[in-house]
């Protein structure tokens, strides 16, 4: 109870909607087990690992990277567009959230069509699957936000450090992305050791920016379904990134030891 009440401080209540309260637990679950069998080794088909499994390959439809990471990212990106007018004039963070999302994933669309080199392909159930997954938390976000309209804001109201939040997650993300362009030139497909940056502390620095560009948005945001999307992203990332490491360290036999999967000098 009194953790609920502390809680309260930070956030709207919980909203009237059963389909927001079971977003907010499947979302979270769905995600951190995602990231769970990353570290198991299962999964999700592209980049490093869309071989991981060869036997499967062949029976599976595959898009080129660049096609499938288009199709991941395009209809939440128009979800975002489209809250400006299905939505509109609801208050100021209520707009910083549509606009965070918006850019978020319009940036995202930029990245595939002009900053990212990719080698290969994407299995067509793991871009099915992750474009489902971004529509609807993308959807969800933006429908949990309208549900505030009318409530009490929280006492602490977190809205502007989360706009400082979300530019340190975006520049961050987008500085590395460009770092993991500069790897290849054009037509080249192998990978190398990524230098630069927070490369020399983490292997995945691009994902640890995207987490803190999320918790961004939640700060914006002050929804119970933001922070539990934000934290399930959070899960799927340590997953992702603990795998990305073994996958350099049985790759590389330089591999430096100290570099980290995701936290610098932690984890
Ligand atoms: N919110 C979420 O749950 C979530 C989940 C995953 C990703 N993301 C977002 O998507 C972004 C990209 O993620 P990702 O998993 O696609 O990242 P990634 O596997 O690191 O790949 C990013 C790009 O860099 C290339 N690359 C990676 N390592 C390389 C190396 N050692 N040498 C040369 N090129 C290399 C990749 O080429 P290849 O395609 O040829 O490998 C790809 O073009 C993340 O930063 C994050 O913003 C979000």
């Amino acid at each position: 109870m009194a953790m609920l009440s502390a809680l309260l401080n930070f956030l709207f209540p919980p909203p009237p909607s059963l389909f927001v309260s079971a977003m907010s637990a499947i979302s979270l679950v769905s995600l951190a087990r995602a990231g769970f069998e990353e570290i198991k080794g299962k999964h999700l088909q592209y980049s490093k690992f869309q071989n991981v499994n060869p036997s499967t390959k062949k029976e599976k439809i595959q898009l080129s990277s660049k096609s499938g990471m288009l199709l991941l990212y395009t209809p939440a990106f128009l979800a975002g567009a489209a809250s400006f007018y299905v939505f509109p004039h609801e208050g100021l963070r209520t707009t910083f959230v549509q606009s965070a999302l918006t850019l978020h994933f319009f940036k995202r669309v930029l990245e595939v069509l002009f900053v990212h080199k990719y080698s290969g392909t994407m299995a067509l159930d793991s871009a099915i699957l992750i474009t489902l997954s971004y529509f609807l938390s993308t959807a969800t976000m933006l429908y949990a936000q309208h549900l505030t309209q009318g409530l009490p804001e929280p006492p602490i109201d977190l809205k502007y450090p989360g706009i400082l939040l979300f530019f340190i997650g975006i520049f961050g993300n987008l500085y590395h992305h460009y770092l993991l362009s500069k790897l290849r030139g054009s037509g080249e497909k192998e990978y190398k050791i990524p230098e630069g940056g927070l490369f020399g502390l983490v292997i995945c620095p691009h994902y640890l920016f995207e987490i803190i560009e999320f918790y961004g948005i939640s700060f914006i945001s002050q929804t119970l379904y933001a922070f539990s999307f934000t934290l399930g992203t959070t899960f799927y990332l340590v997953g992702r990134s603990c795998a990305t490491r073994r996958w350099y360290q049985s790759k590389f036999e330089d591999f430096p030891q100290h570099i980290k999967a995701l936290i610098p000098f932690v984890l």
